[in-house]
């Protein structure tokens, strides 16, 4: 089949990328010409782990190729997906819909035969009537349907989430639509992915509400890691705990300084809005976003109190910036509120990401970029660990020590062990945890 991906971001370029490698002929459309100029060249604009491999193979066998021309792809294609961003508009907290909106109409002005369209950005309920409604009124003749596919990757797991999915959502009434998506996902299909049928709406809201559950999850366990020090238990024995029970599950129930990225923070507040909007208020969710945001900052303010309240003239080394490990996303990182806080504190800041620096440094004033974990820790009064990369697993630690001006140290994921971190002879902090030796 021929596929055109509008949107070569994290969701275009990896969903293209796959289905090129399920043997569909795509075409990727970015406004954005350096990206399709180094895309053409080979490069990949984002770091996603063996992104680069399918990409290049993919692209050198004539199945996956790049153009700026919305149009032309859109003409070429029997189904076409909207994969362009959905950020939150300025000032309210909804989903900007401007870029889907501006997909749509390109989408009416190129349409050519019967088109499945697709919406696999994330959208609030109601927006694939509105795309369609778009569609409809610039070309009353145009033979389309409009289905909504929304997409439940992570980034630095991508390719593995996009080939091995829990489950596919497609949203649709439309029979031969129907028929169509299920031709696009055959080879999951025949792997045993489960293919799901519902409205649009539906589908739609199924994006939001899974998104806010792992939020709230993401949040409960931050609470009850609040808990756990107040009383001095250990948050990951009762994360183990309950996550035992197939009920709860494992998954998601890691304390840290707070969930961030280019999706969670958005789109628990697109939710917000959207029930705000229809007098069907959720108050976990306006819990969660609130609890969420306080909590990063308040990271910052943990440091702050490891380093004996006061870090005015101090050197902090800040490890990982990105919001999570295998990315070089910064979007709405906690490391960005927690170096604000530190620096409003008066605080110098040295940091050190494996794949973020240059992202960061584009939206962060006054900080040190170091190269390596050593060097941010070269003469610094804290560490302060935000990012669970694997190449701060296995630091050596005594050299960590030796570096680092006072061995105050403040673990933001719990990576490291309280007992062993306090016989090297740290100040050890971490997430929910005793200090005490009777810490693991
Ligand atoms: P992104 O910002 O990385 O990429 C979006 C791309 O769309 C950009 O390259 C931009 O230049 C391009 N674009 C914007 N308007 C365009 C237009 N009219 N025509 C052609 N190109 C256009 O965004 P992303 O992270 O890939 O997210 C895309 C959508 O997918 C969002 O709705 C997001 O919520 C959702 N989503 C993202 C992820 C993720 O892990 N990033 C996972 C699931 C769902
Ligand atoms: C998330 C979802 O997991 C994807 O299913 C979804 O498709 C995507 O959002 C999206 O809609 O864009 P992503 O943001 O890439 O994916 O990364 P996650 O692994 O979910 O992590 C999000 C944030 O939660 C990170 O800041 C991470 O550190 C934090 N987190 C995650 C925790 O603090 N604890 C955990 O146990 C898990």
């Amino acid at each position: 089949m021929k596929l055109a991906l509008i949107g070569a971001g994290y969701v275009g370029l990896v969903s293209g990328a796959c289905f090129a490698e399920f043997g569909h002929t795509v075409i990727c459309a970015d406004l954005d010409q350096s990206k399709v100029d180094a895309l053409e060249r080979g490069e990949i604009p984002i770091f996603e782990p063996g992104l680069e491999h399918i990409v290049t193979h993919n692209a050198a066998s004539g199945r996956l190729s790049f153009t700026t021309d919305v149009k032309a792809a859109v003409r070429s294609a029997d189904v076409v997906f909207i994969a362009v961003g959905t950020p939150s508009r300025r000032g309210d907290g909804h989903a900007d819909l401007s870029y889907v909106h501006a997909a749509a109409r390109t989408i009416a002005e190129a349409l050519e035969g019967y088109t499945i369209v697709v919406t696999k950005s994330t959208v609030p309920v109601g927006t694939g009537d509105e795309v369609e409604r778009i569609i409809r009124e610039a070309r009353p003749d145009a033979e389309f349907a409009v289905v909504s596919n929304p997409e439940f990757l992570r980034e630095g797991a991508a390719i593995e989430d996009f080939k091995h999915p829990d489950r596919i959502v497609i949203g649709t009434d439309d029979e031969q639509a129907r028929a169509v998506m299920t031709e696009v996902y055959r080879p999951l299909f025949l792997n045993q992915s489960p293919l799901l049928f519902v409205e649009r709406r539906t589908a739609e809201l199924i994006k939001y509400a899974a998104n806010g559950f792992l939020a709230m999850k993401i949040t409960f366990i931050n609470e009850m890691a609040d808990l756990c020090e107040a009383v001095g238990a250990n948050v990951q024995e009762v994360a183990r705990g309950i996550g035992l029970d197939n009920r709860i599950g494992s998954k998601f129930l890691n304390a840290g300084p707070g969930y961030g990225g280019s999706c969670f923070p958005k789109d628990t507040l697109a939710l917000v809005k959207t029930a705000q909007d229809h007098d069907s208020p959720s108050r976990l969710m306006e819990a969660t976003v609130s609890i969420n945001d306080n909590r990063k900052r308040s990271m910052g303010r943990k440091v702050i109190a490891a380093c004996g309240g006061d870090v005015r003239g101090k050197t902090i080394a800040v490890l990982g910036l990105a919001f999570k490990p295998n990315t070089d996303d910064m979007r709405d990182a906690p490391s960005i509120a927690i170096i604000q806080t530190l620096q409003d504190g008066g605080a110098n800041i040295r940091a050190y990401d494996p794949e973020g620096m240059k992202a960061a440094a584009m939206m962060m004033e006054n900080v040190t970029f170091a190269e390596d974990a050593y060097d941010a820790a070269k003469g610094a009064d804290a560490l302060v660990i935000v990012t669970e990369w694997e190449a701060f697993r296995a630091l050596d630690l005594s050299r960590i020590k030796s570096t680092l001006k006072s061995p105050v140290l403040v673990d933001l994921r719990n990576i490291y062990r309280a007992n062993e971190m306090e016989k090297l002879g740290f100040a050890y902090s971490s997430i929910g945890r005793p200090k005490s030796s009777q810490g693991k």
